[in-house]
């Protein structure tokens, strides 16, 4: 039998795009490896929002070309955000001249004709542009094969693309304009889901808030949130990422109305200050996300607040960066992301002339993080002596483990059978990112 080797980079669309890929690839008859060395397929679905990660690509793929000399039915592939920039397709294609397989985004779909072809010795190279919606709300891969990484929880795609176009973003450009899934197709993904034992759905898109703006019939986010809540059976449910700007309060009142839409919110802000925000092209203020916060945390209480922060966009000052500075400690986010400022060609920042220099980047990282870090310790100690709400997802080296409403992985003792119950754990310790409790309560 013919193994496959797939390494992911990226963010959760990406991991739910591969989990597709590893659906059409053991319906071929491949089998999925962790060895690369026994690969007759490696396959790299990459991500091209920062530099330093497509750098690794490139030297990963250089060092595959021994495992090629060594095995010339060997196919290597690589798919995802990158090869949808032209300019990148353009040097994977001369540059590593070993690569046979290179397809994108947009039509995965097509990877058993693809991988066909270059089995019999074809280099083969299909990206897009678009994806082949031919009719509103259409979604090309319905019905395609998935192999979920969880027979817990599962991602739903509810919105691809983003038109946002943030100044230093690439997304829009590699994943297309803003298409909605029509909210029927979402529900029967999600019942069916619910029926296969799933308790846990996360909605994914880059701006879940835009849900339903593209389609022609009365329908939004929050309305899809309060649809799927009624799903019996469905324990929980979660969504990423939310753009400010869109945040209305009928989401903020569906958050704190519907049981299942956990207390959790991951709310990039990327700048504290409304001068670097207004050359970001985030249609927010300083004020406006501050006002925001406050909204949310008073509609639901004990909400954890995660976001993404850029540092060292063009012309950030240091006055600016105190701005940021000062913003996460007003928030105090449960945490963040944190990224360098990596400019990405064809976006306008990349043309801005006032790039700030790498050691004054790093430098201020530095800074973020070590307060970021403090202030996720703060937060993480306060759930000593709480109870939460976890739904068990299975069993670890540490013993039981499953996450809270807020997103906290907890491991605990208990018993095989508890795996996707809801039970109520009194927090004992805390570490740095993880908590250990006792069980006090369960349904069962
Ligand atoms: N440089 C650094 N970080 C970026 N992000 C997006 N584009 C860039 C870039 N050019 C970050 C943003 C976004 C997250 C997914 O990646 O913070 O929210
Ligand atoms: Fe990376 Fe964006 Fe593609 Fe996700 S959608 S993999 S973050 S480029």
């Amino acid at each position: 039998m013919k193994k496959f080797f797939l390494r992911t980079m990226g963010c959760q669309m990406n991991d739910h795009d591969s989990e597709v890929i590893k659906g059409l690839l053991l319906s071929l008859g491949y089998d999925q490896t962790e060895e690369i060395e026994e690969a007759d397929l490696i396959l790299y679905n990459t991500c091209c929002v920062r530099e330093n990660p497509e750098r690794k690509v490139y030297g990963n793929m250089a060092a595959y070309k021994r495992l090629k000399e060594a095995n010339p039915n060997l196919i290597i592939g690589i798919c995802g955000c990158m090869t949808q920039q032209k300019a990148e397709l353009q040097n994977i294609f001369q540059q590593l001249p070993h690569v046979d397989l290179i397809f994108g985004t947009h039509n995965i779909h097509r990877l058993p004709e693809l991988l066909a072809r270059a089995e019999v010795g074809e280099r083969v190279v299909e990206v897009w542009d678009e994806a082949p919606y031919a009719e509103e709300g259409q979604d090309f891969r319905e019905n395609l094969p998935v192999e979920r990484s969880h027979r817990l929880k599962a991602f739903v795609n509810i919105i691809y693309g983003c038109t946002n176009f943030c100044t230093y973003c690439i997304v829009p450009y590699v994943r297309g304009r803003e298409h909605s899934r029509l909210p029927e197709s979402v529900r029967e993904e999600v019942a069916a889901l619910v029926e296969t034992g799933y308790r846990e759905i996360t909605l994914l898109g880059q701006n879940v808030n835009a849900y339903g703006k593209d389609l022609s019939m009365e329908t939004s986010f929050s309305s899809l949130l309060k649809e799927l809540n009624s799903i019996e059976g469905l324990a929980r449910i979660r969504f990423t990422t939310s753009h400010p700007r869109d945040m209305g309060s009928d989401l903020i009142h569906a958050m704190a109305s519907l049981d299942k839409v956990c207390e959790h919110l991951h709310l990039p802000v990327q700048a504290g200050s409304s001068r670097v925000l207004r050359r970001m092209n985030r249609g927010y203020t300083r004020e406006n996300y501050l006002d925001l916060v406050e909204k949310v945390r008073k509609a639901v209480p004990g909400i954890a607040l995660t976001t993404d922060i850029i540092v060292g966009f063009p012309g950030e000052t240091e006055e600016d960066f105190e701005q940021t500075l000062s913003l996460v400690e007003e928030v105090g986010f449960d945490s963040a992301f944190t990224f360098i400022y990596s400019p990405r060609e064809g976006t306008p920042a990349a043309r801005y002339a006032d790039q700030v220099p790498e050691e004054v980047k790093k430098e201020r990282i530095y800074r973020l993080i070590e307060l970021q870090n403090k202030i996720s310790a703060q937060h993480i100690q306060r759930l000593v002596g709480t109870e939460q709400e976890v739904l068990v997802e299975g069993r670890d080296t540490q013993g039981l483990v499953g996450r809270t409403r807020t997103n906290r992985q907890v491991h605990f003792a208990g018993s095989e059978e508890l795996v996707g119950e809801l039970v109520t754990v009194e927090i004992t310790e805390a570490g740095t990112w993880t908590l250990r409790g006792k069980v006090v309560h369960t349904q069962a």
